[in-house]
């Protein structure tokens, strides 16, 4: 074999003999072996927890390497498009793959000016769900009837379909969203309104007179853009591999997204903005101090919620670029924001010790926000719908990718059996 065969194979010993696997290497260098003909060849199955070294695909959406702290959408670093780029345009982006000409954004933003309204039943059936309930539900609920009040978007195998189902998933997830927001506040719904953009639309619509105007309202305006674009796409996370694979049965998107929203909904990936909240509230109430928090951290009580990622392991760009928001925000010496402040000084201390800097646990997208989104007015339980929003042209991207990969195949992963042996069913002599 000569050494550059052997750069694209790597070999693998087994009681039965030798199999030889591809490697494929991505277009920043990543090696990935391929093991198509594993079981057929060995009848081996592989075992991978948590699919931490596992490639379900290949994707060009989005490329993260965590020991550099560097996240890419469509080739553009994060912290170029958060500069230059409007989420609208972020969006487009990710979902088809190149920033937008004037003339495009234009077109696209139209699109979803024309589509944001909701049908009047749809709007009675959102108002009719308990009005208590957890928004993260009742969004996954309407985003899942979607596919029943728009019936004529719904065949995966027809582009033109798809595309539309993308404009009016894009157009009406701010709607959806604030009117379960008003419900919930006991407010009348407010109808989108054309004449504004996509993000001052979702705020007219969440806050009405309420939301601030002059300076601080459009920074606040800018803060929930940006925010929107941290969280665009981050390749196969928790949510986005669950669209695929929902997808991969040919369900249509509204399914496939709605399931995301479900997938995102725990603390473990989406909501741990709404729980970091939860924590900073509960250590500044109980009066614990930073050191004993952390003891109960490290004595595995409890999580430091924000902390830790499975692919960042140095640090997590988008933190970065959102503790700078936060503290335009926030630190202000006429009125300093306490929960920053504590947020602060824990990051601090945690970094000041050695189990999380041994375990390179580092604050991740989570551990900012959700000040950030208080400050704003936004109660707790919505912070997880606006990562929701941030995320859905990132599953958009994801579900129309998979639909046109070759390799693509119905996801149905195997196991490994550890359960009981045949057994003699009781009675059976
Ligand atoms: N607090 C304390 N210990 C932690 C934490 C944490 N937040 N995260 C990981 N560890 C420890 C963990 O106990 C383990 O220690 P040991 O090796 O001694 O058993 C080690 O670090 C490795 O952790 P892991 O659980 O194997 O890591 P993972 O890649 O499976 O989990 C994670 C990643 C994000 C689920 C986890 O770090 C976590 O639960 N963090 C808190 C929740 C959170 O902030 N989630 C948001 C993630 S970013 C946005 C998103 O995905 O939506």
């Amino acid at each position: 074999m000569s050494d550059d065969e052997k750069e694209r194979t790597v070999e693998l010993h087994y009681e039965g003999g030798t199999l030889t696997l591809p490697v494929f290497t991505g277009t920043e260098g990543e090696r990935t072996i391929e093991l198509k003909t594993l079981l057929g060849s060995t009848g081996m199955t592989t075992l991978d927890p948590g699919f931490g070294n596992t490639a379900s695909c290949s994707s060009k959406i989005t490329y993260i390497d965590g020991a550099a702290g560097i996240l890419r959408y469509r080739g553009y670093p994060i912290q170029d498009l958060a500069v230059g780029s409007s989420f609208l345009e972020v969006a487009y982006l990710v979902i088809y793959g190149e920033l937008p000409e004037p003339g495009q954004l234009k077109e696209f933003s139209d699109k979803l000016r024309e589509n944001a309204d909701i049908p009047d039943d749809m709007g009675t059936f959102i108002d009719a769900m308990p009005r208590n309930g957890h928004p993260m539900s009742l969004v996954a609920s309407a985003v899942n009837t979607l596919a029943a009040y728009y019936d004529d978007s719904v065949d995966p195998d027809d582009e033109n379909q798809v595309e539309l189902a993308t404009i009016r998933l894009m157009a009406k997830l701010p709607t959806i969203a604030a009117r379960i927001y008003r419900n919930s506040i006991g407010e009348q719904p407010i109808a989108p309104d054309p004449s504004l953009d996509y993000v001052e639309n979702f705020t007219r619509m969440t806050f009405g007179d309420a939301r601030p105007d002059g300076e601080l309202g459009e920074l606040f305006g800018k803060a929930v853009d940006l925010l929107l674009i941290l969280h665009a796409d981050h390749e196969l996370n928790c949510s986005t591999a669950t669209v695929r694979v929902v997808g991969s049965s040919q369900a249509d998107i509204f399914a496939s997204i709605a399931s995301g929203v479900n997938a995102l909904s725990g603390p473990s990936h989406g909501g741990a903005n709404q729980a970091v909240l939860e924590m900073l509230d509960e250590i500044r109430d109980s009066g614990v101090s930073i050191e004993d928090f952390l003891e109960r951290v490290k004595n595995r009580e409890v999580r430091l919620m924000g902390f830790g990622h499975r692919v960042y392991k140095n640090f997590d760009p988008r933190s970065k670029e959102i503790k700078g928001l936060a503290t335009q925000i926030l630190d202000r010496d006429d009125n300093p924001d306490e929960l920053f402040e504590l947020a602060l000084k824990l990051e601090a201390a945690a970094l000041a010790d050695s189990y999380f800097t041994e375990r390179k646990l580092y604050p991740n997208v989570d551990f900012y926000t959700g000040v950030i989104y208080r400050a704003m007015g936004f109660p707790t339980n919505m912070f997880t719908v606006l990562f929701a929003l941030g995320r859905l042209p990132g599953w958009i991207a994801h579900y129309r990718e998979q639909l046109h990969d070759p390799a693509f195949r119905i996801a149905r992963p195997r196991q490994h059996y550890i359960g009981a042996n045949e057994r003699r069913y009781p009675g059976q002599g």
